[in-house]
Formats: C-alpha cells, structure tokens, sequence
C-alpha cells in the first residue's frame, strides 16, 4: 500500500443527525465522533480520509463518481438509500474501487422494508450491526485489501 492513499467515507440521509437520532438504535456518538474516530484509525495504517455526508441522493451519486483517480477506495453507508437508490448502485458499480458496505445498526433484524440493499451486490463486503465500530472494521478491511492489491 502506498503512503497517504485515500479512502472516500460516504455518509446518507439523516446521518447528520446521530447522536440525537434515536440512540437506542443508532447510539450515542455524533457523526463528527465518527469522523475523528475514522481518522484516527486510518493514520494507523498510512491512510486518509475524506469524510462526508448528504441528505441527497444526486449529490452522493456525484461524491461517488468523484472518486475516480482520487479515492482508493469506498465506504458507504447509504442510509434509507440503501434500500431504495438504483443511481448509487449504478454510480458503484462504474467505480474500480473496493467499497465496503457499512450499517450501525442491522437491517435484517429490523423492518422487512431494510432486509433489501441495493449497495451489497456492488459491496466488496458489508459490516452491519456493530455500531460505530463498524466503520473502524471498514477500515481494517479496506487496508488489508488495497496491501493485496500491491
Ligand atoms: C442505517 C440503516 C438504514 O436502514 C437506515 O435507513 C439508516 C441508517 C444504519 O446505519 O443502520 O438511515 O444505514
């Protein structure tokens, strides 16, 4: 792995509101606690982040397709879009970097209308269900496979 490879963490609808947002399910920590908790870790194996979020699907579609020449790689958590976004799904696929699927909380354990991900055809594999340690697990995996990748 080459030093300071980038890695794209993408942030869906309503994310902007953890920590307030019901804490049972998502917990307590903000998604700025995230964020600095991401880039922590990622220093740990030589990496950077680049670490956002929207409420918009156009926009996310836009984030994804940006990362093209810039990001080593993708983690996603799509948020509601998950379940419904075939432009993410579609922008996904027309990237060449891994992308790692994550969830705080799991979806197969809640509604039937969460079962469906239109990311986890595209992921190169999918953490839910672990809170926010789910990203740091990203993290982890994303490493391991861009060293493969060497
Ligand atoms: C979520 C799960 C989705 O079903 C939900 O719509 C979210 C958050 C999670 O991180 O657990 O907004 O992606």
């Amino acid at each position: 792995m080459s030093a300071h490879q980038s890695v794209l963490i993408l942030n869906g609808p309503n994310l902007n509101m953890l920590g307030q947002r019901e804490p049972s399910i998502y917990g307590a920590a903000t998604l700025a606690d995230i964020e600095a908790a991401c880039i922590d870790k990622a220093k740990t194996f030589g990496l950077t982040v680049t670490f956002k979020q929207s409420n918009h699907e156009g926009v996310l579609v836009d984030d994804i397709q940006s990362a093209m020449g810039n990001h080593a790689a993708i983690i996603i958590n799509a948020g509601a879009y998950t379940h419904t976004s075939v432009a993410i799904h579609d922008a996904l696929r027309s990237v060449s970097v891994p992308v790692i699927e994550v969830h705080l909380s799991n979806p197969h354990a809640r509604e039937s209308f969460r079962h469906h991900s239109y990311i986890a055809p595209v992921a190169t594999g999918t953490i839910c269900g672990l809170g926010q340690q789910g990203y740091l697990l990203a993290l982890d995996a994303v490493a391991t496979l861009l060293n493969q990748g060497e």
